[in-house]
């Protein structure tokens, strides 16, 4: 199966860099477009560049377009697309409907992978599922097919949320810091200890993690006094705002 990424910039180098680590490199072309991008994927790991979007489209039977949301139509509407071919969009915010009238007769399939698609990591919500397009996004990381599109749209606001993840182990480091240890060992110890906060909250999705935090939190001991401060302050009550505030701009994405 041959995949092709259409728009090579931030996520589509990602994408890029997690398919050479899955040593996928023959199975991918990447478009022109992000020109010194992909002339630096090409010469650090042999991806084939297309010529242009239209040798894309007609090499490839995947094609994910990876471009910013108000260019996601124009980038792919008059190309040549097939019966059989699916196109995965990584766009925020459009919706199946407008993807299915630019590349018909192609399948449609909404994904939400993250910049950790690089390490092969990614949560990689879609909708619909879509067998072509699991097999395409599997060496990313972790794919979920989603039921419905209003329950993917809100889904897809976790690819903010990984990014406010970003800000709360930045703060944390700095405090660290300012408490006297050195940058690089309060750095990694954070990243250690979030490692290890994903690595059992994935071990058991099932589970509430609300439920797990009741175990972590001694009678008397740290994680009880810290998470009074926090809920004394209301400091997990802005996070809901922030899910809300991204999931309405999800929506004013797909209507412009
Ligand atoms: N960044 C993330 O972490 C992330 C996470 C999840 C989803 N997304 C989604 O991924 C998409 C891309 O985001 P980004 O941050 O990677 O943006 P970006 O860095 O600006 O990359 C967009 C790329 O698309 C290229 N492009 C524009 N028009 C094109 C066309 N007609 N044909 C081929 N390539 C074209 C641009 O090339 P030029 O440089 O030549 O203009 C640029 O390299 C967005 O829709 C965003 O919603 C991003």
């Amino acid at each position: 199966m041959k995949i092709g990424i259409l728009g090579v910039g931030h996520l589509g180098g990602a994408l890029a860099e997690g398919y050479a680590n899955a040593d996928m490199t023959s199975d991918v072309i990447l478009s022109p477009r992000g020109r010194e991008r992909s002339t630096l994927l090409r010469s650090t790991h042999g991806f084939e560049v297309a010529e242009d979007n239209v040798a894309l489209v007609r090499a490839c039977d995947v094609v994910i377009v990876s471009t910013r949301p108000d260019a996601v139509i124009s980038s792919i509407q008059m190309l040549p697309w097939r019966e059989g071919q699916v196109l995965i969009s990584a766009a925020d915010g459009i919706t199946a409907g407008s993807l299915r009238s630019a590349v018909a007769p192609a399948e449609v399939v909404r994904s939400m992978p993250v910049l950790a698609s690089a390490l092969n990591q990614s949560a990689v919500p879609i909708y619909p599922e879509n067998q072509m397009a699991i097999k395409a996004l599997a060496p990313l990381g972790y794919v979920t097919s989603i039921k419905s599109e209003d329950a993917f749209s809100s889904v897809s606001a976790l690819g903010a949320w990984f990014g406010w993840l970003f800000a709360l182990a930045g703060s944390t480091a700095d405090d660290l810091i300012e408490a006297g240890v050195d940058q690089q060992t309060a750095r990694k110890v954070k990243a250690d200890m979030m490692r290890a906060a994903g690595a059992m909250i994935a071990d058991r999705p099932d589970r509430d993690p609300h439920d797990t935090l009741k175990n972590l939190a001694t009678p008397g001991g740290i994680t009880e006094v810290g998470l009074k401060t926090l809920k004394d302050a209301n400091a997990l009550e802005p996070w809901g705002a922030a899910m809300d505030a991204a999931m309405k701009k999800l929506q004013t994405l797909g209507r412009s």
